[in-house]
């Protein structure tokens, strides 16, 4: 069979990025632009000047993801782009370079769901990973158990309810003064404390989860006692929501009876999570994507969009941008 060439796109939130895939798993070259140092100066995402980023970055971020890649964008054979969830401004431009792309080289436009891209990216690190597989799906925006049936089928099993996990750390480091993007921060920070303090986990109906329970007490822990030991309480966070998300893993394996997981996401990155799933191993098997693909990256969304072409979901001209979208 002929190789497939997947560019994928993606700018959903704060990173411009652009990567071409082969086959669906094969990573030619993998462009990330990331704007962290600029919203850092604000604490958070600044949507507005994510979008005007993008704009300024896009083309160029592509012609290096040609150029290192050594192919022309005649070679290309399927345009894979994040068309949602995320921030619309930052959307429409991964997506209106996607279009302009797809129609100028007259090659297939696929329109990606950013959360099928953060799946995807354990397919890039594990060439024999094939679907069905419990997927833990946990970013800045998503926390969501998934059950992947198929390359391109679905069901969620369970998400939260408030905060995304992602965005509990970002507060918490937020308030406790270590900065922005929080997770990495607490993830350093937390390998010199002691998981010492205890704190409320919030129990939901079936698989659901609730963050902001525990990212209040955090808060407030912090706030009564300005002189808690910071190490110690990001220790005790991590320990309470890895507790959580194994928690509900566990139901999802009894439930569906599948006894391989994945997880997928920024938060996937995060070093005691990714230890203590990993305690997992034997009865089920685990999967954790590269760290560099746990974050906002193109190749997922490349083979996500790969896999859409096959299963022949292409998109036309009209497709919009779906802040909202879900799996
Ligand atoms: O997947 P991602 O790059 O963007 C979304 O699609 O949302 O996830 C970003 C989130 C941020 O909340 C960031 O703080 C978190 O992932 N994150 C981490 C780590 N690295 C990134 N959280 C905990 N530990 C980490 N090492």
């Amino acid at each position: 069979m002929k190789d497939i060439y997947t560019l994928g796109i993606e700018s959903s939130c704060d990173e411009t990025a652009v990567a071409i895939v082969k086959n669906g798993r094969e990573i030619i070259s993998n462009i990330i632009n990331t704007q962290i140092p600029i919203h850092t100066l604000y604490g958070g995402v600044v949507p507005e000047i994510a979008s005007r980023n993008h704009i300024q970055n896009i083309s160029e971020v592509a012609k290096m993801a040609i150029c290192e890649a050594k192919l022309t964008f005649q070679d290309i054979d399927v345009v894979a782009c994040t068309y949602g969830p995320g921030l619309v401004g930052a959307l429409l431009v991964g997506l209106s370079y996607g279009k302009a792309l797809s129609y100028a080289i007259n090659k297939p436009l696929v329109g990606t769901n950013h959360i099928e891209g953060h799946i995807a990216a354990n397919y890039i690190t594990y060439k024999d990973l094939k679907p069905p597989f419990i997927c833990v799906m946990m970013s800045g925006g998503n926390t969501q158990i998934v059950y992947v049936k198929d390359y391109t089928h679905f069901e969620v099993l369970g998400k939260t309810k408030d905060d995304a996990i992602g965005e509990a750390f970002d507060k918490v480091a937020r308030v406790i003064e270590l900065g922005y993007p929080g997770g990495p921060k607490i993830d350093s920070l937390a390998k010199d404390g002691k998981p010492t303090i205890e704190l409320p986990k919030t129990h939901m109906e079936g698989l659901d989860f609730s963050f902001s329970g525990i990212k209040t007490a955090v808060i407030n822990l912090h706030h009564k006692n300005p002189q808690i030991n910071k190490a110690d309480l990001c220790k005790s966070f991590e320990k309470t929501v890895a507790e959580m998300l194994i928690e509900n893993v566990k139901k999802a394996v009894a439930i569906t009876g599948v006894k391989t997981v994945a997880l997928a996401g920024g938060v996937s990155a995060n070093s005691y999570i990714r230890d203590e799933f990993m305690k997992l191993a034997g009865e089920t098997k685990i999967y954790m994507p590269d760290l560099k693909l746990c974050t906002d990256n193109a190749a997922m969304i490349a083979s996500a969009g790969y896999y859409n072409y096959i299963a022949g979901k292409v998109s036309d001209l009209t497709l919009n941008a779906e802040p909202d979208l879900k799996l």
